[in-house]
């Protein structure tokens, strides 16, 4: 396994040369994109494909995002490009967007596992649009991580949970975002949200009008609801993660509930807002970020669970933020990361 220490602005040509080479020969590589680390592979060779699933332990039934580096490799994948589509790609792309539109049948079944549609992006991204020009290839690539657990957006996330079972990593640093891209599907009218991402619904709905949200328990979650197993468990580390309301009064009351309970002060995680950790000496705390800075909250909501993780802790407590721009996302990934039935 080879790492490539690489700088995000301008990436040294012949580690992108030799990433890209694994690639056509058909081994997998992890690289930064602006959202958070995926692995990649040549989305037209099945084998290489059928390798992400494995290493990531990913069922075969769920689709994977495919990452190009321009339109006209986008053209080549998909029939029927709605007009929506320009609209979108004249504001957002390169960016943190994914569109779900009819394949062809040039994209193999294995990407899309088995459905009509591919779902397609332009990362915004040096390494990653380089590594795809580089390999002459669209690469397929869902996040680094295994299934189920959180998003990478360091190489170090991605070696904690891949190590040895790729062949390499293009090391740009943390990413910029911080959560995944947000996936929309063309196919519908109106064009339809089905994972909240980098790109907020009210931007979309500024360029596009009428936008619809697939997941609407993101909306509806109050603390306790909806009982385990409504939804799928994801995103999730490997202790419990439990939710609070969006203030600092209930984290102090759900952290009073765990003492009681016979936690000790050490064991419990928290990731909130620097002002709202007065007085939790002896806990174990990730400074989250300014609450009311979604983008900001956003960049940092993976690196801190991974950093609490690291840490000898038995639970983590979470704020749960608004439904508004990024808090969305954010909202979904912390809904289902707390989610424990598995
Ligand atoms: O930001 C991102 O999107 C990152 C980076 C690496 O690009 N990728 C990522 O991939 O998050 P992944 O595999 O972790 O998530 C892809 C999501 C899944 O929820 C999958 O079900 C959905 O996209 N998806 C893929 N193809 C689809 C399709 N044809 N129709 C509907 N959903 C699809
Ligand atoms: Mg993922």
């Amino acid at each position: 396994m080879k790492i490539w220490k690489v700088d995000p602005n301008k990436p040294n040509k012949n580690a992108i040369l030799e990433a890209a080479e694994i690639i056509k020969k058909g081994g997998l590589v992890a690289f930064p994109t602006e959202t958070v680390y995926g692995l990649g592979a040549n989305a037209f060779d099945e084998k290489a494909i059928l390798k992400i699933f494995t290493v990531k332990k990913r069922p075969v039934w769920d689709p994977l995002i495919v990452h190009v580096c321009n339109l006209e490799m986008l053209e080549l994948l998909v029939k029927e490009i709605p007009e929506y589509f320009y609209t979108l790609a004249k504001h957002f792309m390169p960016g943190p967007l994914t569109l779900v539109m009819y394949k062809k049948q040039i994209v193999p079944d294995i990407v899309t596992a088995g459905l009509s549609t591919v779902a397609i992006r332009i990362p915004n991204h040096s390494v990653a649009l380089k590594l795809i020009e580089a390999s002459g290839v669209p690469i397929a690539a869902p996040s680094a991580n295994i299934f189920g657990r959180p998003s990478p957006t360091t190489a170090e996330h991605v070696l904690q949970d891949l190590g040895n079972s790729i062949d390499g990593i293009l090391d740009a640093g943390q990413t910029m975002i911080g959560v995944e891209s947000t996936v929309v599907d063309l196919t519908k009218n109106p064009p339809t949200i089905l994972r909240p991402g980098g790109i907020s619904k009210e931007m979309l709905e500024e360029v596009l009008g009428k936008v619809d949200l697939f997941q609407n328990q993101i909306l509806n979650y109050e603390f306790g609801l909806p009982s385990p197993g409504m939804i799928i468990r994801h995103y999730a580390p490997s202790v419990p993660l439990i939710l609070t309301d969006g203030n600092p009064k209930d984290l102090k009351i759900k952290i009073k509930f765990l003492k009681n309970k016979g936690y000790k002060s050490e064991e419990i995680g928290i990731l909130a807002p620097k002002d709202w950790l007065k007085n939790t000496n002896g806990l174990t705390c990730f400074e989250w970020g300014s609450w009311g800075n979604w983008e900001e909250l956003a960049k940092r909501l993976f690196e801190g669970i991974h950093w609490l993780e690291n840490k000898k802790i038995s639970v983590i407590i979470v704020p749960l933020p608004p439904p508004i721009g990024l808090g969305l996302a954010i909202r979904d990934r912390l809904i289902k990361a707390s989610s424990f039935k598995e």
